[in-house]
């Protein structure tokens, strides 16, 4: 590459400063080419591709990476960034590079091709580069550019689509999941989330990721779709990283927030509607309730739904029969109202997800409330609503043989219920609940109940305290 070294060349810059004035009044990208046959004054630049878009042009001062063929006048090559494993990547204007090239670089476009023409005092002179380069030789460049960036950028962040709800944005200690696009300036992918069918997962401004991703994603919606360009000082610095990242290369994520929440979030209840009439009972831990619900991931991604089945869904609050957040979020409603909840993974699926949920997802859900009743407390099957019948075992042994079985057992529990004077466990087959009941009653496990066998749990319980008293 052409580094400065030869003292010769030393010479030659000496010589040329005055001439960086002149060049300054000389329309940017335009060389001047002197009388047919006389030596060049300045280098010559013909700009055979200019693509359309031209964000930034480069200054002195600037870092570029860029490809050349260097050829003579007579088209033999006696250079070419190609035939090394890496191309230029160099401080650009500040007398690293022959002078004919830190010239011929400024404003230039990443992804413009240019023709530069470099006379011999602009290139290595009198002297010539032993056993490369003859003395006096005008040197003709092919350069593509592909990168440009300057120590002092910082990272950018463009908004591409905003979503127009966005009640909160990320911020530090946030974990995000997100898609992305990962492209060079020149458009060359690096890289991409969608090959692995998954999301990137990070905590923010954590040093968890590259710099430049700590902080270009302050600041995101959910939904939100953004372009992040990074400088390599705040990316993979001057070596790289793997075989897709150059040395001292600007990365561009084009980003795709899917959800964040933070570790710290509660459940987010938002109700969307409630019956008109007045609710004095809502649901608590110990109730048994039935509700609708709809559950999709926060990008709209439809997971769950309650009406996939014939009959809404079914639990005992607090008993730990669903996710966390659900529970939660289903305590204090009107038989009727609806909700909205935002679940964050530590109260859902966590992490690892489960089927069908990726790890770390945010679950929203719609519930609707369709029935509440109270539970029994634990370990009850069956409650009265008023003191028993104190001859109880005489009520149940119906033919009056001294015995209580299995089918009296149930006649008599299920006219309790019917007549309203108690009520059995809800949310299990009734039968399943007696024949649970009987097995209790059995205490010899005979088939049949005796008046020594039968008990009320309550008085069970009395005992077991006076006993522990
Ligand atoms: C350099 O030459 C190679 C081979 O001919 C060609 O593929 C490449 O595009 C050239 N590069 C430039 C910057 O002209
Ligand atoms: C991603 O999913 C597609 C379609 O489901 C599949 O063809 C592909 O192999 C998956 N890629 C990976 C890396 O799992
Ligand atoms: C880049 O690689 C060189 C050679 O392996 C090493 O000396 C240098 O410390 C590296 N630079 C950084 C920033 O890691
Ligand atoms: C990434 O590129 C694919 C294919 O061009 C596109 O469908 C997707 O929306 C892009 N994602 C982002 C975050 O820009
Ligand atoms: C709720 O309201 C109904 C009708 O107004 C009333 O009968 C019932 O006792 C109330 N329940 C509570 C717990 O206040
Ligand atoms: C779930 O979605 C269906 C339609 O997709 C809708 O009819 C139903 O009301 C929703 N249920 C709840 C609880 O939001």
């Amino acid at each position: 590459m052409f580094l400065v070294g030869s003292s010769s060349h030393t010479l030659h810059r000496l010589r040329i400063l005055p001439l960086l004035l002149l060049l300054q009044t000389l329309e940017r990208g335009l060389g001047r080419a002197s009388p047919a046959g006389a030596p060049l004054e300045d280098v010559v630049i013909e700009r055979y591709h200019i693509p359309r878009a031209c964000p930034r042009e480069v200054q002195m001062g600037d870092f570029v990476r860029y490809h050349y063929n260097g050829t003579f006048e007579d088209g033999k090559k006696f250079d070419s960034s190609y035939d090394r494993s890496t191309l230029v990547a160099i401080v650009v204007g500040v007398g690293r590079l022959i002078t004919g090239m830190d010239r011929g670089l400024m404003g230039m476009c990443v992804n413009e091709r240019r023709r530069l023409i470099v006379p011999p005092h602009l290139g290595y002179g009198s002297i010539g580069v032993a056993g490369l380069i003859p003395p006096d030789a005008t040197l003709y460049f092919d350069v593509v550019l592909l990168d440009v960036w300057n120590k002092a950028d910082t990272v950018q962040s463009t908004i591409l689509l905003r979503p127009p709800y966005c009640p909160r944005m990320v911020q530090n200690s946030d974990f995000v999941r997100y898609h992305y696009n990962g492209t060079l300036l020149d458009g060359t992918a690096f890289d991409n989330s969608y090959s692995r069918n998954h999301t990137y997962n990070t905590y923010v401004g954590q040093g968890y990721i590259i710099p430049g991703m700590d902080q270009g994603l302050q600041g995101a919606c959910i939904g939100e779709r953004r372009r992040i360009t990074v400088p390599p000082h705040l990316a993979y610095g001057e070596n790289g990283t793997g075989d897709k990242i150059p040395g001292s290369a600007v990365l561009i994520f084009d980003v795709h927030v899917i959800d964040f929440h933070n570790p710290s979030d509660p459940v987010e209840i938002k109700t969307l509607s409630r019956p008109p009439e007045n609710c004095n009972e809502t649901s608590k831990i110990g109730d048994f309730i039935r509700y609708h619900y709809n559950c999709s991931l926060l990008d709209g991604t439809r997971l769950f739904s309650s009406h996939d089945y014939e009959a809404p869904q079914e639990i005992t609050l607090g008993a730990n029969k669903v996710i966390e957040g659900l529970d939660r979020g289903l305590q204090g409603m009107c038989v009727g109202e609806r909700r909205q909840l935002i679940v964050p993974p530590h109260l859902a699926h966590g992490e690892n997800g489960a089927r069908g949920v990726p790890g770390s997802a945010v679950l929203l859900f719609e519930v609707e409330l369709v029935s509440r009743e109270d539970g029994l407390p634990t370990g009850y099957l069956f409650v009265w609503y008023q003191d028993p019948s104190t001859s109880l075992f005489e009520d149940m042994d119906l033919n009056k043989d001294g015995e209580v079985p299995p089918e009296e057992f149930s006649s008599f529990i299920k006219a309790q219920v019917n007549e309203g004077k108690g009520r059995l466990m809800p949310g299990q087959d009734p039968d399943k609940t007696i024949s649970d009941m009987f097995q209790n009653q059995d205490r010899n496990q005979d088939g049949k109940i005796t008046a020594e066998e039968l008990k009320l749990k309550s008085d069970e319980d009395q005992e077991r305290v006076h006993e522990e008293l």
